[in-house]
């Protein structure tokens, strides 16, 4: 018996995996994601969001290919990668793999390292700017991305600790199409819990990066995290409540205002700027790559 307390139900194997199916149909059909014909590509991790997030879609008769970004996190980043191949050629799907160190010349970790940045900041950029690349390029209609209720709510934990109304601005299910190369990003498992997608990548048999990024160890968005459950367990729904209260009623106060993109003069890529942030973090850090071993 699988408990999941905020609905204050409980399920058996069969019946809980219907009802995560049913979590995400909801998700995709409420805030209009994506139609039948679209093509849709997946930000594939090999951790348990990307990978469930996988077999529910095709489970839901939809047909997603993935990209899978090699970050060069050592281990992390070769098991990633193992077990994202191993998911898609047993079930026959499609998996481009996108190497950050032989087509930019650069790691995560060398990024963190040579520009004093926080790893997940260096990461959470480079993610960002290549999926959508990869998404453009490749001529998808739809980015899917497996942020999960947890991952949400936390951010919007962060935004509104800080007051950061830009980010609450873009904080939606759908991040819509823009000019000159951003695809559309939607994340459908925005119903469903970390430890939900956990149960279920496991009642599927589906086997997954369980380390978490050694570089991400006592990161701001896992403080949140532990503080959100701490109230969660107090208050059963309450990360629910505050994510989708936002949602329904807080987000209209904080309307998107797009800024103007321009090409970057870098790579042509959208950008507020003259330089998108990718190609800033990719310069400094080949640079220095260049200048330790000259
Ligand atoms: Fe991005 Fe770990 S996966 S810092
Ligand atoms: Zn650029």
């Amino acid at each position: 018996m699988i408990s999941v307390r905020r609905h204050n139900a409980g399920f058996c194997r069969s019946h809980f995996i219907e009802h995560i199916h049913r979590q995400v149909a909801r998700t995709i059909s409420d805030h209009h994601m994506f139609d039948a014909g679209e093509r849709l590509v997946l930000g594939v991790s090999g951790g348990k969001d990307s990978l469930a997030l996988w077999e529910i879609l095709t489970q839901l008769g939809y047909r997603v290919d993935g990209v899978y970004l090699h970050l060069g996190i050592g281990e992390y980043s070769s098991d990633g990668l193992r077990l994202s191949r191993r998911f898609a050629s047993e079930r026959d799907l499609s998996l481009r793999v996108i190497d950050l160190g032989t087509e930019h010349g650069f790691s995560i970790p060398e990024a963190a390292r040579l520009t004093s940045r926080v790893a997940c900041s260096a990461c959470g950029l480079s993610k960002r700017y290549l999926l959508n690349e990869a998404a453009a390029e490749m001529g998808y209609d739809v980015l899917v991305v497996g942020h999960n209720l947890d991952d949400e709510a936390a951010v919007l934990l962060g935004n509104v600790l800080r007051w950061e109304v830009d980010y609450l601005a873009r904080q939606r299910p759908v991040l819509p199409t823009a000019d000159g190369g951003l695809v559309r990003k939607v994340k459908p498992l925005l119903r469903v819990a970390e430890r939900e997608t956990a149960a279920y990548a496991v009642l599927r048999g589906i086997q997954y990066e369980i380390e978490e990024c050694p570089m991400a160890a006592g990161n701001t968005i896992n403080r949140y995290k532990e503080w959100l459950n701490r109230l969660e367990e107090q208050s059963p729904g309450l990360k629910a409540q505050f994510l989708f209260g936002f949602l329904d009623r807080g987000a209209a106060y904080f309307p998107p205002d797009p800024p103007e993109l321009l090409a970057c003069g870098e790579c042509g890529r959208p950008t507020p700027g003259e330089t998108c942030s990718f190609c800033r973090l990719k310069k400094v850090t080949v640079l220095r790559i260049a200048r330790r071993s000259a």
